[in-house]
């Protein structure tokens, strides 16, 4: 594929290793593929447990030095590459919509986006604060410092090539710890664009490192290797588990961001107009691919009718096609395999009663990554869409009688990252925000996602919060002196 960039240096193939491009030991690569056209688009380099161990050395010795640059110094290197991403935004969508299809004004909006934590966490960099604590005699003193947790190996998913990334790097960076990334396979060359414009602003070798290769391989090296302090993984749930229970052998500090399973609850008080707006923003955006998209929406038996009714209207609004076409709102799946198990969701769902609304001429002529979007309206507990991710265009519309019941169909599931309702009663917004198990709440909002913000789930859906002032504490170490003597 012929990706055509203003600066053709941002589109590397090879693995970023204590600054410098480097080809597997083997020279193997594996290629990165178009999803909208089934193109290579490229081929990188497919590293394994060598490469990766040479990278978690490189980021041990950076960080002897990087942990002692001031704040300002670490600061300014970070917003310097916050600057330099915003100045390459075209390059570096238009390398996103090539390898994860969304469209390009979603891929500038997640290259801001993404940017944005950079720019966070340049300025939070200078607010790590420490304490004095009352001793408990006179002749001593308590003191908390707070220092760099040490060298951190991130792993980040294809749904946010940029921005999953910089929301681990940026405050790992700005902590003092020294970094090595797996991004995901189907979508390095986002991760590469920027690590290549890191080492243009100056940021010293071997404090960030980008490889790609055998997943398996990498990850095993990441969670058994001593030198590495912390992971920090956005994925699945599953995978989550798996990475928790092989960093358990070195007792690494993890944070993990894994699945959702949102509800979007309307009560028959709400401004419908807005719930429709908000409803559609939740649920399509990404083609439904991110965590915290809307996966089942809960309308109360009232205004079912009206609801889905204003809903289809909105939906014949999304114009599904390749990412680089003018006017289209809906791109591919991320490959053929996603996009038939979100096909198993909507046959489950019309097997049990679901009443599907869609227009599959929408799709036509288009590759089998391609899904029209579809509402199934009397929607119900025992399908999977109730109680799996779904992480396509599709919407289960299910239907409560009260609050109450509202509630609990919203928190009868494993997981609790995001969750959205909209009603204009005060109180009830009170009580149904603090019923709600889940660590993000959308309130008359359906877009939730910002740098300033703490990201995170509880239950099945992870621990650990990134963005915010609460992000660096996940970079962070806590260490506590005593000294005594103070009174001879
Ligand atoms: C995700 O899908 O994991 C993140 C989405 C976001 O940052 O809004």
């Amino acid at each position: 594929m012929d990706l055509k960039l203003n600066d053709p240096g941002l589109l590397r193939h090879q693995a970023f290793v204590n600054g410098e491009w480097l080809d597997a030991d083997d020279q193997q690569t594996l290629d990165v593929i178009n999803p909208a056209n089934g193109q290579v688009i490229t081929s990188v380099a497919r590293c394994g447990t060598q490469e990766t161990r040479r990278a978690i050395s490189a980021a041990e010795a950076a960080q002897k030095t990087w942990k002692h640059y001031t704040a300002r110094q670490r600061g300014d290197l970070l917003r310097s590459w916050f600057e330099v991403m915003l100045e390459h935004i075209d390059d570096l969508s238009r390398i996103l919509t090539a390898e994860q299809g969304k469209p390009l004004a979603e891929a500038k909006g997640e290259i801001a986006y993404g940017a944005g934590y950079i720019e966070w966490f340049a300025e939070e960099s200078k607010r790590i604060y420490g304490d004095t604590i009352a001793a408990p005699d006179s002749d001593k003193r308590i003191v908390c410092i707070k220092q760099p947790v040490g060298v951190v190996a991130c792993i980040t998913p294809w749904n946010f090539p940029n921005a999953m990334l910089t929301r681990k790097l940026a405050p790992a960076l700005a902590a003092g710890c020294t970094v090595v990334c797996k991004p995901a396979n189907a979508t390095p060359l986002s991760a590469y664009a920027i690590a290549e414009l890191a080492r243009r602003v100056g940021i010293p070798d071997g404090v960030i490192n980008i490889l790609t290769g055998v997943t398996a391989e990498i990850g095993a090296e990441m969670t058994s290797n001593p030198v590495v302090r912390k992971l920090s993984f956005t994925g699945s749930t599953e995978v989550g588990k798996q990475l928790i229970e092989q960093c358990a052998a070195t007792v690494k500090r993890t944070s993990m961001e894994l699945g959702g399973n949102a509800p979007f609850i309307v009560f028959d008080d709400a401004d419908l107009d807005a719930a429709v707006e908000g409803a559609m923003l939740s649920k399509f955006r990404n083609a439904g691919q991110t965590c915290v998209c809307t996966n089942r929406l809960l309308v109360q038996e009232t205004i079912y009718d009206e609801f889905v009714q204003r809903f289809q209207k909105a939906m014949a609004g999304l114009t599904v096609g390749d990412g680089f076409a003018e006017g289209v709102t809906i791109g591919p799946l991320i490959d053929a395999g996603a996009a038939q198990d979100v096909r198993d969701f909507i046959d489950d769902a019309i097997a049990k009663g679901a009443i599907p609304i869609t227009d599959a001429s929408v799709t036509q002529g288009l590759a089998d990554t391609f899904l029209a979007p579809v509402i199934l309206t009397g929607a119900t507990p025992d399908m999977r869409v109730f109680s799996d991710e779904i992480f396509g265009p599709v919407a289960p519309v299910f239907s409560f009688k009260d609050e109450k019941e509202a509630i609990e169909l919203a928190n009868d599931t494993d997981v609790g990252l995001a969750c959205y309702f909209y009603t204009r009663d005060i109180g009830r917004i009170w009580r149904v925000a603090e019923g709600l198990e889940y660590g993000i709440v959308g309130i008359n909002e359906g877009i939730i996602s910002n740098p300033m913000a703490p990201f995170g789930g509880v239950k099945e859906s992870g621990q650990g919060r990134e963005g915010s002032r609460y992000g660096l504490d996940d970079y962070l170490e806590i260490k506590y002196m005593c000294m005594g003597g103070i009174d001879q």
